[in-house]
């Protein structure tokens, strides 16, 4: 055993096949679904990415209209997952913790076969799709001390989550902005939260359980928790005006960049390239260039500094970057950054459980041990 080859975080391991996304690192291509990520995330609509996710193809009219449909009759949460959120937020918790108590408790209240098998798993997961932008909502709302705001049938996926946020009608220019980020990052391969997603699923559990520890994955910053803190960083550069002091200080004092680097591309994170056009298109309508105009000064100093701090590794700009200039201009609270991911991500989440259902084997890797061999026992009282 202790010569087996150790891939210390899975890198370059392959262990699902999938029709769901595929990520060219050296060349900086992402494809979902058979479409370029550029030319899927400024043209459909959450709900159409989600049919193709879960069908391999896009919908007809009329089949989008029913899948909306259907999507908006999921929305409302029931009473007691509505308790859950009222004590996360009376507790401070944070919206990644709250999301997580909200969708472990999503089958409480309501009238529903396990998940367990393929057929239920469909069902279950428009229901998940269509109810964590309720539960990220509800919890801000009661967060903020105001009543959670019903959800809207008549609005789509992003413009009712806008709308159950602020609880006014959402600009559209808004939800175009929001709209495109869903698309960007419905699915991404096989980073953290969707192997874990794939991981609980192999072993016949159900999918609530599958969700929710993926959302307990995508927390951390170097996965889905990393656009707040970028934009704390951007806020905080912008107004001292001082990019160069704060990447000095930050790369001297071993830190890494917020934003920055990725286990999988080569080159800027072509998700990044969408996002930086939707969000330049976004602050132009708003008037704001200025802001804009700042942000892709500092992205360009940033790679440049870090290219001289790591010469042998490319570290280019990630999606995080501008997820956090994008969600800020459209007005997501920074606190929800993370749990937006998750609103979009969830439609990654659940297709891979699928598909992992569909052809399973339960994930087993091994693990190569360091530790001691042939101790004796010593009983508690003669221990030193
Ligand atoms: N700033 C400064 N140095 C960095 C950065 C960065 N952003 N990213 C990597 N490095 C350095 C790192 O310190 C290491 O140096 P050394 O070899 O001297 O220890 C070297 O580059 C390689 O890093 P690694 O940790 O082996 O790379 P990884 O592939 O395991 O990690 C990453 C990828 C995204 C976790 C990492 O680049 C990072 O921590 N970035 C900052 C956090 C961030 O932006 N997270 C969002 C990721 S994108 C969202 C998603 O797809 O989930």
């Amino acid at each position: 055993m202790a010569d087996r080859e150790l891939h210390r975080g899975l890198e370059g391991i392959a262990v699902a096949e999938t029709r769901l996304s595929s990520i060219d690192g050296e060349r900086g291509e992402l494809v979902i679904g058979g479409f370029p990520v550029e030319g899927l995330a400024t043209r459909a609509t959450y709900e159409e990415s989600v049919f193709l996710l879960l069908n391999d193809r896009l919908p007809t009219a009329a089949e989008l209209d029913s899948f909306r449909t259907e999507l908006a009759g999921y929305r409302t949460l029931s009473e007691e997952v509505e308790q859950v959120l009222r004590r996360a937020a009376r507790e401070n918790v944070d919206a990644m913790d709250a999301l997580r108590m909200g969708v472990a408790a999503a089958n409480l209240g309501v009238d529903a076969t396990e998940p367990t098998e393929p057929t239920e798993a469909r069902e279950y997961a428009k229901r998940l799709v269509s109810v964590i932008p309720t539960i990220v909502a509800t919890y801000w709302r009661y967060r903020s001390g105001d009543a959670p705001v019903e959800p809207r049938e008549d609005l789509g996926h992003a413009a009712n989550y806008l709308y159950m946020l602020s609880g006014d009608e959402p600009d559209p220019a808004a939800v175009r902005g929001l709209e495109t980020y869903l698309n960007t990052v419905v699915d991404h391969g096989l980073n953290a939260s969707t192997f874990v997603a794939r991981s609980i699923t192999s072993s016949e559990s159900d999918l609530v359980s599958a969700v929710t520890g993926a959302v307990g994955s995508l927390k951390g910053p170097l996965h889905g928790g990393a656009p707040g803190p970028v934009l704390e960083m951007l806020l905080t550069v912008y107004e001292s005006g001082d990019p160069e002091g704060y990447l000095q200080e930050t790369l001297d004092a071993g830190e890494r960049l917020m934003g920055f680097g990725h286990r999988v591309y080569r080159t800027r994170d072509p998700r990044a390239t969408v996002l930086s056009g939707a969000a330049e298109r976004f602050y132009a309508d708003a008037g704001d260039e200025a802001f804009f105009d700042f942000v892709e000064g500092f992205e360009a100093r940033a790679v440049s500094r870090l290219a001289e701090h790591k010469p042998d590794r490319p570290l280019e700009t990630n999606v995080e970057f501008y997820t956090a200039v994008l969600l800020y201009g459209v007005g997501i609270p920074r606190e929800l950054f993370t749990a937006t991911f998750a609103v979009s991500r969830v439609g990654g989440w659940v297709a891979h459980c699928l598909e992992q259902m569909a052809d399973n084997r339960i994930v087993r890797p091994l693990s190569v041990y360091v530790g001691d061999r042939g101790r004796t026992w010593t009983p508690v009282d003669e221990r030193e």
